[in-house]
């Protein structure tokens, strides 16, 4: 089954046909919002908002476990997160889409692991290559049909947030070798990868990172260039080809 988190700008899902929702309480506690379980172009999913539906729940308060726990249990084995980023390299412009293939972490104090020793006990996950290499390319393969332009590749940083960066720390991303920077990609990745969930990013550019350009960064401007950019994600959502298992 695929399932989709939305991240902002993409709280919810249209052409999602909602089949029904459900409601979960996980051993972590309550996921973002209830789980909607549907069809897209005849393909079932389930998707979750990760930021709540009504975009509420800050990146560092998301209940990362809860979200990632209710939707292995649903029955996800393919997991694409859409995720809002900072363009940090050149070719990462505003409203690029980026398919990356690479992470550096540098959220703390978020619950980030199933085998904490005291739900499941303790085990290191394998995690050279964070993101799923065939949901990648099931995500270019639905670039490419739906005609729209993707990086392939690219290295996300997750920060912590919710506050933007220096540009001093964006300088440093650049020299860790970070493409992009986003608030959410950790610890869902490697939650994914613990429960055994092939997963996936498309990020769009909502803006040139702190420092990068002349004016400071607005959130009229990423919301703008997020109300212009999603519907690329969902075309490409919507050129999945389905079998995703
Ligand atoms: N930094 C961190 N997260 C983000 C940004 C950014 O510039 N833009 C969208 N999400």
């Amino acid at each position: 089954m695929l399932g989709i988190i939305g991240g902002s700008g993409l709280d919810q899902l249209p052409g999602l046909e909602l089949q029904d929702e459900i409601h979960c309480d996980t051993p972590f506690g309550p996921t973002s919002a209830p789980i909607q379980r549907g069809q897209c172009k005849g393909q079932p999913l389930l998707f979750l908002p990760r930021h709540g539906v009504d975009h509420r729940i800050p990146p560092h308060k998301i209940n990362y476990r809860a979200n990632i726990w209710a939707l292995q249990q649903q029955g996800v084995s393919q997991l694409i997160a859409i995720a809002a980023v900072g363009g940090i390299s050149r070719a990462m412009a505003p409203g690029t889409l980026v398919i990356p293939d690479q992470l550096i972490d540098y959220t703390h104090g978020r619950e980030h692991s199933f085998h904490d020793g005291d739900f499941l006990p303790l085990a290191h996950i394998e995690f050279a290559q964070p993101y799923c290499s065939e949901l990648r390319q099931h995500l270019l393969q639905a670039a490419a049909v739906s005609n729209q332009p993707v990086i392939d590749g690219g290295c996300y940083a997750a920060v912590q947030g919710p506050r933007l960066e220096t540009a001093a720390e964006i300088a440093r991303l650049a020299r860790d070798g970070a493409d992009l920077v986003g608030m959410t990609g950790m610890p869902e990745a490697s939650l994914a990868r613990e429960a055994g969930i092939c997963y996936a990013c498309c990020a769009l550019v909502a803006n040139w990172a702190a420092g990068l350009s002349e004016h400071p960064i607005s959130m009229a401007e990423i919301e703008a260039e997020l109300a212009s950019g999603m519907h690329r994600v969902l075309q490409l959502i919507a050129a999945l080809d389905g079998g995703q298992g």
